[in-house]
């Protein structure tokens, strides 16, 4: 039985998990402790790099003890020990993977550096027990894509954002609106109370044959809708997070179906094809509710993994850990591997603004 740890620093989540399978082969998480540091950044209305580092340093060693006592075992049951080497902030990049090469080094278990990017695009097999080939919709607050997963370590970017990620659109948008951080859940949230017809705010390359996304036009929209009403009252900002919202769903399903289409092109032998839909903003009800519906239309079923492990975590972690260990695709001399702030998951198309860049959720 594979056990592997996994550690995420990239952000502003210090986490760590074990996973394996169980008799049957269906994998399992037996740990999954993700400590966020959310208040420490709100008062900024981002993350700060150095708050970020110092506070991946404070609690690392504790968050990994819980992790394995947690899943019962000690560091000798570990076959492998995770740890996220990018794309991300260089200051937690470098906490995560050290402290990982420090227990590979006393324990004598190899060390497997892992793309944060790969985590989130496993999970659904963890989670589903998907087979590949799938289409993977990536939205989090760093990343906008589409990618073509063929198989393990072989993807395929389709599309990406060309300037904003989606989750960077919601959290300027909250801010600009004073709500508070992280601005994904509390424009939701406000929305919920919105008219979405008030404003008719733009839908990025609707329509347009490229498969991109863009969403940095709208929160130019919603800047001077906001200066044109301030003082906002409560239901004006109700109504352009309801009308941002619904903008930015129907901007992200037009060009989502673009990719739809070629996968069936690509792959016409896959009678109902797969979309996953991963990162922090898949945990917004009415994006998921419109990528369902749009699935569906389209002859695709559409997976979303729950919503703890949407966000980011480290069971996603020692996930793409264990399947690598056990393909043998384990590199060799890991102990070298320095972080990459950025390291696209493909990286032969060529990069476009926005791709493998995982900065500041701000
Ligand atoms: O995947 P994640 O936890 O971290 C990154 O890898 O960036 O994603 C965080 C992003 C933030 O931009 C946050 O505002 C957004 O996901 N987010 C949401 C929701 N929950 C989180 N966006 C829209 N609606 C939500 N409910
Ligand atoms: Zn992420």
């Amino acid at each position: 039985m594979t056990r592997v740890l996994g550690i995420e620093t990239s952000c502003d989540e210090t986490a760590a998990a074990v996973v394996t399978r169980d008799a049957e082969g269906t994998p399992m998480i037996l740990s999954n402790i993700v400590l966020s540091q959310v208040e420490a950044h709100a008062a900024f209305g981002g993350v700060v790099p150095e708050i970020a580092a110092r506070a991946h340093v404070e609690a690392l060693d504790g968050v990994i003890e819980a992790a394995l006592s947690d899943a019962g075992v000690t560091l000798d049951d570990i076959d492998g020990i995770a740890a996220t080497a990018g794309p991300g902030l260089i200051g937690g990049l470098i906490v995560g993977l050290t402290t990982a090469k420090a227990l590979a080094a006393v324990s004598k278990k190899p060390l497997l550096p892992i793309n944060h990017l790969e985590g989130h695009a496993l999970t659904a097999r963890l989670t589903e027990g998907l087979d590949f080939p799938f289409l993977l919709l990536l939205v989090s607050g760093g990343h906008t894509q589409i990618l073509h997963v063929a198989g393990l370590g072989r993807y395929e970017r389709w599309a990406s954002t060309i300037d904003d990620a989606l989750g960077e659109a919601f959290d300027k948008t909250a801010k600009l609106l004073s709500l508070p951080y992280p601005g994904g859940p509390s424009v939701e949230k406000a929305a919920l109370e919105g008219d979405p017809a008030r404003f008719d705010f733009p839908r990025p390359l609707k329509g347009e044959g490229r498969p991109d996304f863009s969403f940095s036009g709208l929160k130019t929209a919603v800047r001077r809708a906001a200066s044109e009403l301030a003082p906002l009252s409560r239901s004006d900002v109700a109504d352009i997070c309801a009308s941002f919202q619904r903008a930015v769903t129907e901007s992200l399903t037009d060009r989502v179906a673009r990719s739809l289409k070629r996968f069936h092109e690509a792959r016409p032998d896959l009678v109902r094809p797969k979309l996953v839909v991963a990162g922090g903003v898949a945990a917004n009800a009415a994006i998921r509710d419109a990528l369902k519906t749009l699935s569906e239309a389209e002859g695709f079923d559409l997976i979303a993994p729950p919503l703890r492990l949407c966000g980011d975590n480290a069971a996603m972690i020692a996930w793409a850990g264990l399947e690598r260990l056990e393909a043998g695709l384990a590199a060799e001399d890991t102990m070298s591997f320095a972080p990459r702030p950025r390291w696209p998951l493909d990286e032969t198309t060529a990069p476009i603004i926005g791709t493998g860049k995982r900065g500041a959720k701000a």
